[in-house]
Formats: structure tokens, sequence, C-alpha cells
């Protein structure tokens, strides 16, 4: 097992209400309980709608929370506000499934690297070009990409571009929401091995959401399996699973069967 740090953060019985109008409200998020720590790979599990997303854009303050609280190194930050919450924007950034709608068509691969540096004053115009391609290295990506415009490259590529621009500040969580979801098999996999390495290099912390199982078994430290909002069990290995729902959820895509009972393929998690 991997040995992670301590702490980073810590997200406190945390709920997210919705009004849908009508008097109607979604609970998108019920007393959730997440830990992370430096170096670590929290994966969220889940079918579709559980909340994972929700949790995430909860963690990154892209949605206000309903109630709870985070603590991040031991402090609590549930209400920064202004500056101060801008300022720790910095240390949690997010890779999203399809980075293509993320990037401004009009901006050249350097720039859109950049940019999250630019916007907290930390880089002179003079430096973008060689901060980029130190960073497209770092992704393995050719230097000359720094030119380029997003449109015109592939999936992989645009990916690898979007965790150049989340590491360019040098956050401490990632928070990857189906990042590699959409690419190709293969493509995956080579886009996974550059998450494990960067951890390696960086002891960045990821928030690994995934709705490929065995994916997740295998990339991450730890998964919290989700269900209408709820965290239905904390869990080193899937194939460990003790809750009716998440051997359900198991069930559905593992079904090799053994005499009566359902097993996990051993060679999907190595
Ligand atoms: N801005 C919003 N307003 C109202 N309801 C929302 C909003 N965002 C999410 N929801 C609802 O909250 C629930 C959780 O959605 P969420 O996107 O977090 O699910 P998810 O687990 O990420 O699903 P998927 O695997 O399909 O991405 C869903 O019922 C969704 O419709
Ligand atoms: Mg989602």
């Amino acid at each position: 097992m991997k040995n992670y740090g301590e702490e980073i953060l810590q997200m406190v019985d945390i709920c997210k209400v919705f009004d849908l109008g009508d008097g109607k409200k979604l609970h998108a998020a019920e007393n959730v309980n997440v830990t992370i720590h430096k170096g670590e790979t929290v994966g969220i599990v889940g079918e579709s709608g559980s909340g994972k997303s929700t949790l995430a854009k909860m963690l990154t303050r892209l949605y206000s929370m309903t109630s709870g609280k985070i603590i991040f190194h031991g402090k609590d930050i549930t209400d920064l506000k202004g500056e101060a919450l801008r300022q720790h924007r910095k240390s949690i950034q997010m890779v999203f499934q399809d980075p293509s709608t993320a990037f401004n068509p009009k901006q050249r691969v350097k720039e859109i690297i950049c940019e999250p540096l630019e916007n907290f004053g930390m880089i002179d115009k003079k430096d973008v070009e060689a901060k980029a391609k130190e960073m497209l290295r770092l992704v393995d990506l050719p230097e000359d990409f720094a030119d380029r415009y997003p449109n015109n490259m592939s999936g992989g590529q645009r990916q690898r571009i979007a965790i150049a621009r989340a590491l360019v500040l040098e956050p401490e969580i990632i928070v990857c929401d189906e990042a590699t979801s959409a690419l190709d098999v293969s493509v995956q996999k080579t886009v996974l091995d550059l998450l494990v390495r960067l951890q390696k290099e960086t002891h960045v912390a990821y928030m690994f959401i995934c709705h490929d199982l065995a994916l997740a078994n295998s990339f991450c430290d730890n998964i919290v399996i989700m269900q209408h909002g709820k965290v239905v069990e904390k869990i080193h290995d899937l194939r460990e699973a003790k809750d009716p729902y998440s051997k359900k959820l198991l069930a559905s895509v593992f079904t090799i069967e053994e005499g009566k009972n359902k097993v996990l393929p051993d060679e999907l998690f190595n």
C-alpha cells in the first residue's frame, strides 16, 4: 500500500440542497465526510446523479455548501470570501471530462497553460513561453505545442494540456472529474500513467471521480461510494465492499460468475 502523507483537507458533514422551485428540494449531498491526505488518491464512485460532481464543485468552491465545513491544514476555511478565497483556489485545481469546452479556442496552448499564473500576477509576459514549454515537457508533450491552438489536437493531448494548466499553480489537490472517461482505453492508460508519475514527483493529491469501478480500484488508494448524495461506504479495496448497495453496484459491472456468487476478476485490478 502506498504511504501517503499528512492530512491536507477534511470535508465535514457537507450538505447541498438544490431548490428546484415549487417547494421541491433535492438533497445532492447529505452529511458527506471526506478526508484527503498529501499524495493520496481518493476515488469517488457511484451511479449517475449520486452527487459526485456536486461534491467536487463544493470542494473547488464552484458551488456553495448548504451546510458543513471544509478544514484545510487544520484551519476552517468554510467562510472564506473575497481575496482570501481567491488565493485559496490556487491550492485546489480541477480537470474536467472534456477540456475542449474549458479552453478558449482563440488562445494558444502557452496562454491556456499560463493563464492561471497570469490571473494571480505570478508571471511576466516575457516568461510565458518558457514556462509553457517547461509544463509541456512535464506532461510529455512537444515544446512546439506552445504556439498551437487546442482545437486541432487529440483528446489525449488536450487532456495533458488541461493537466499542465491544473499543475501550473502547484496545487495540493487536483480534482479529476471523469478526466479520462472520454478517452480510448490505450490513451486513458497513458494519461493515468502520467498522473501517477506527477503524483510521485509533486506529491499532489487527487480526488478521482470515475464511473469505471475497476479503474477506480486500481488507481485509487481509498474509495468513497456514493448513492443519492450519501456516502454508502469508504473502502480501500472495492472487493472488500460490505454494504448491499456497493455490492449491487459492483455486481452490475462485474458479471463473471463463480458458482452462485459473482466475483470480481483479479486481472482487472492488476
Ligand atoms: N445546479 C444544479 N441545480 C439543480 N440540481 C442539480 C444541479 N447540479 C446537480 N444537480 C442535481 O444533483 C444531483 C447530483 O448531480 P451530480 O452532477 O453531482 O451527479 P454525478 O454523480 O456527478 O452524476 P454523473 O455520474 O452523471 O456525472 C442530480 O440529481 C443532479 O440533477
Ligand atoms: Mg458528474
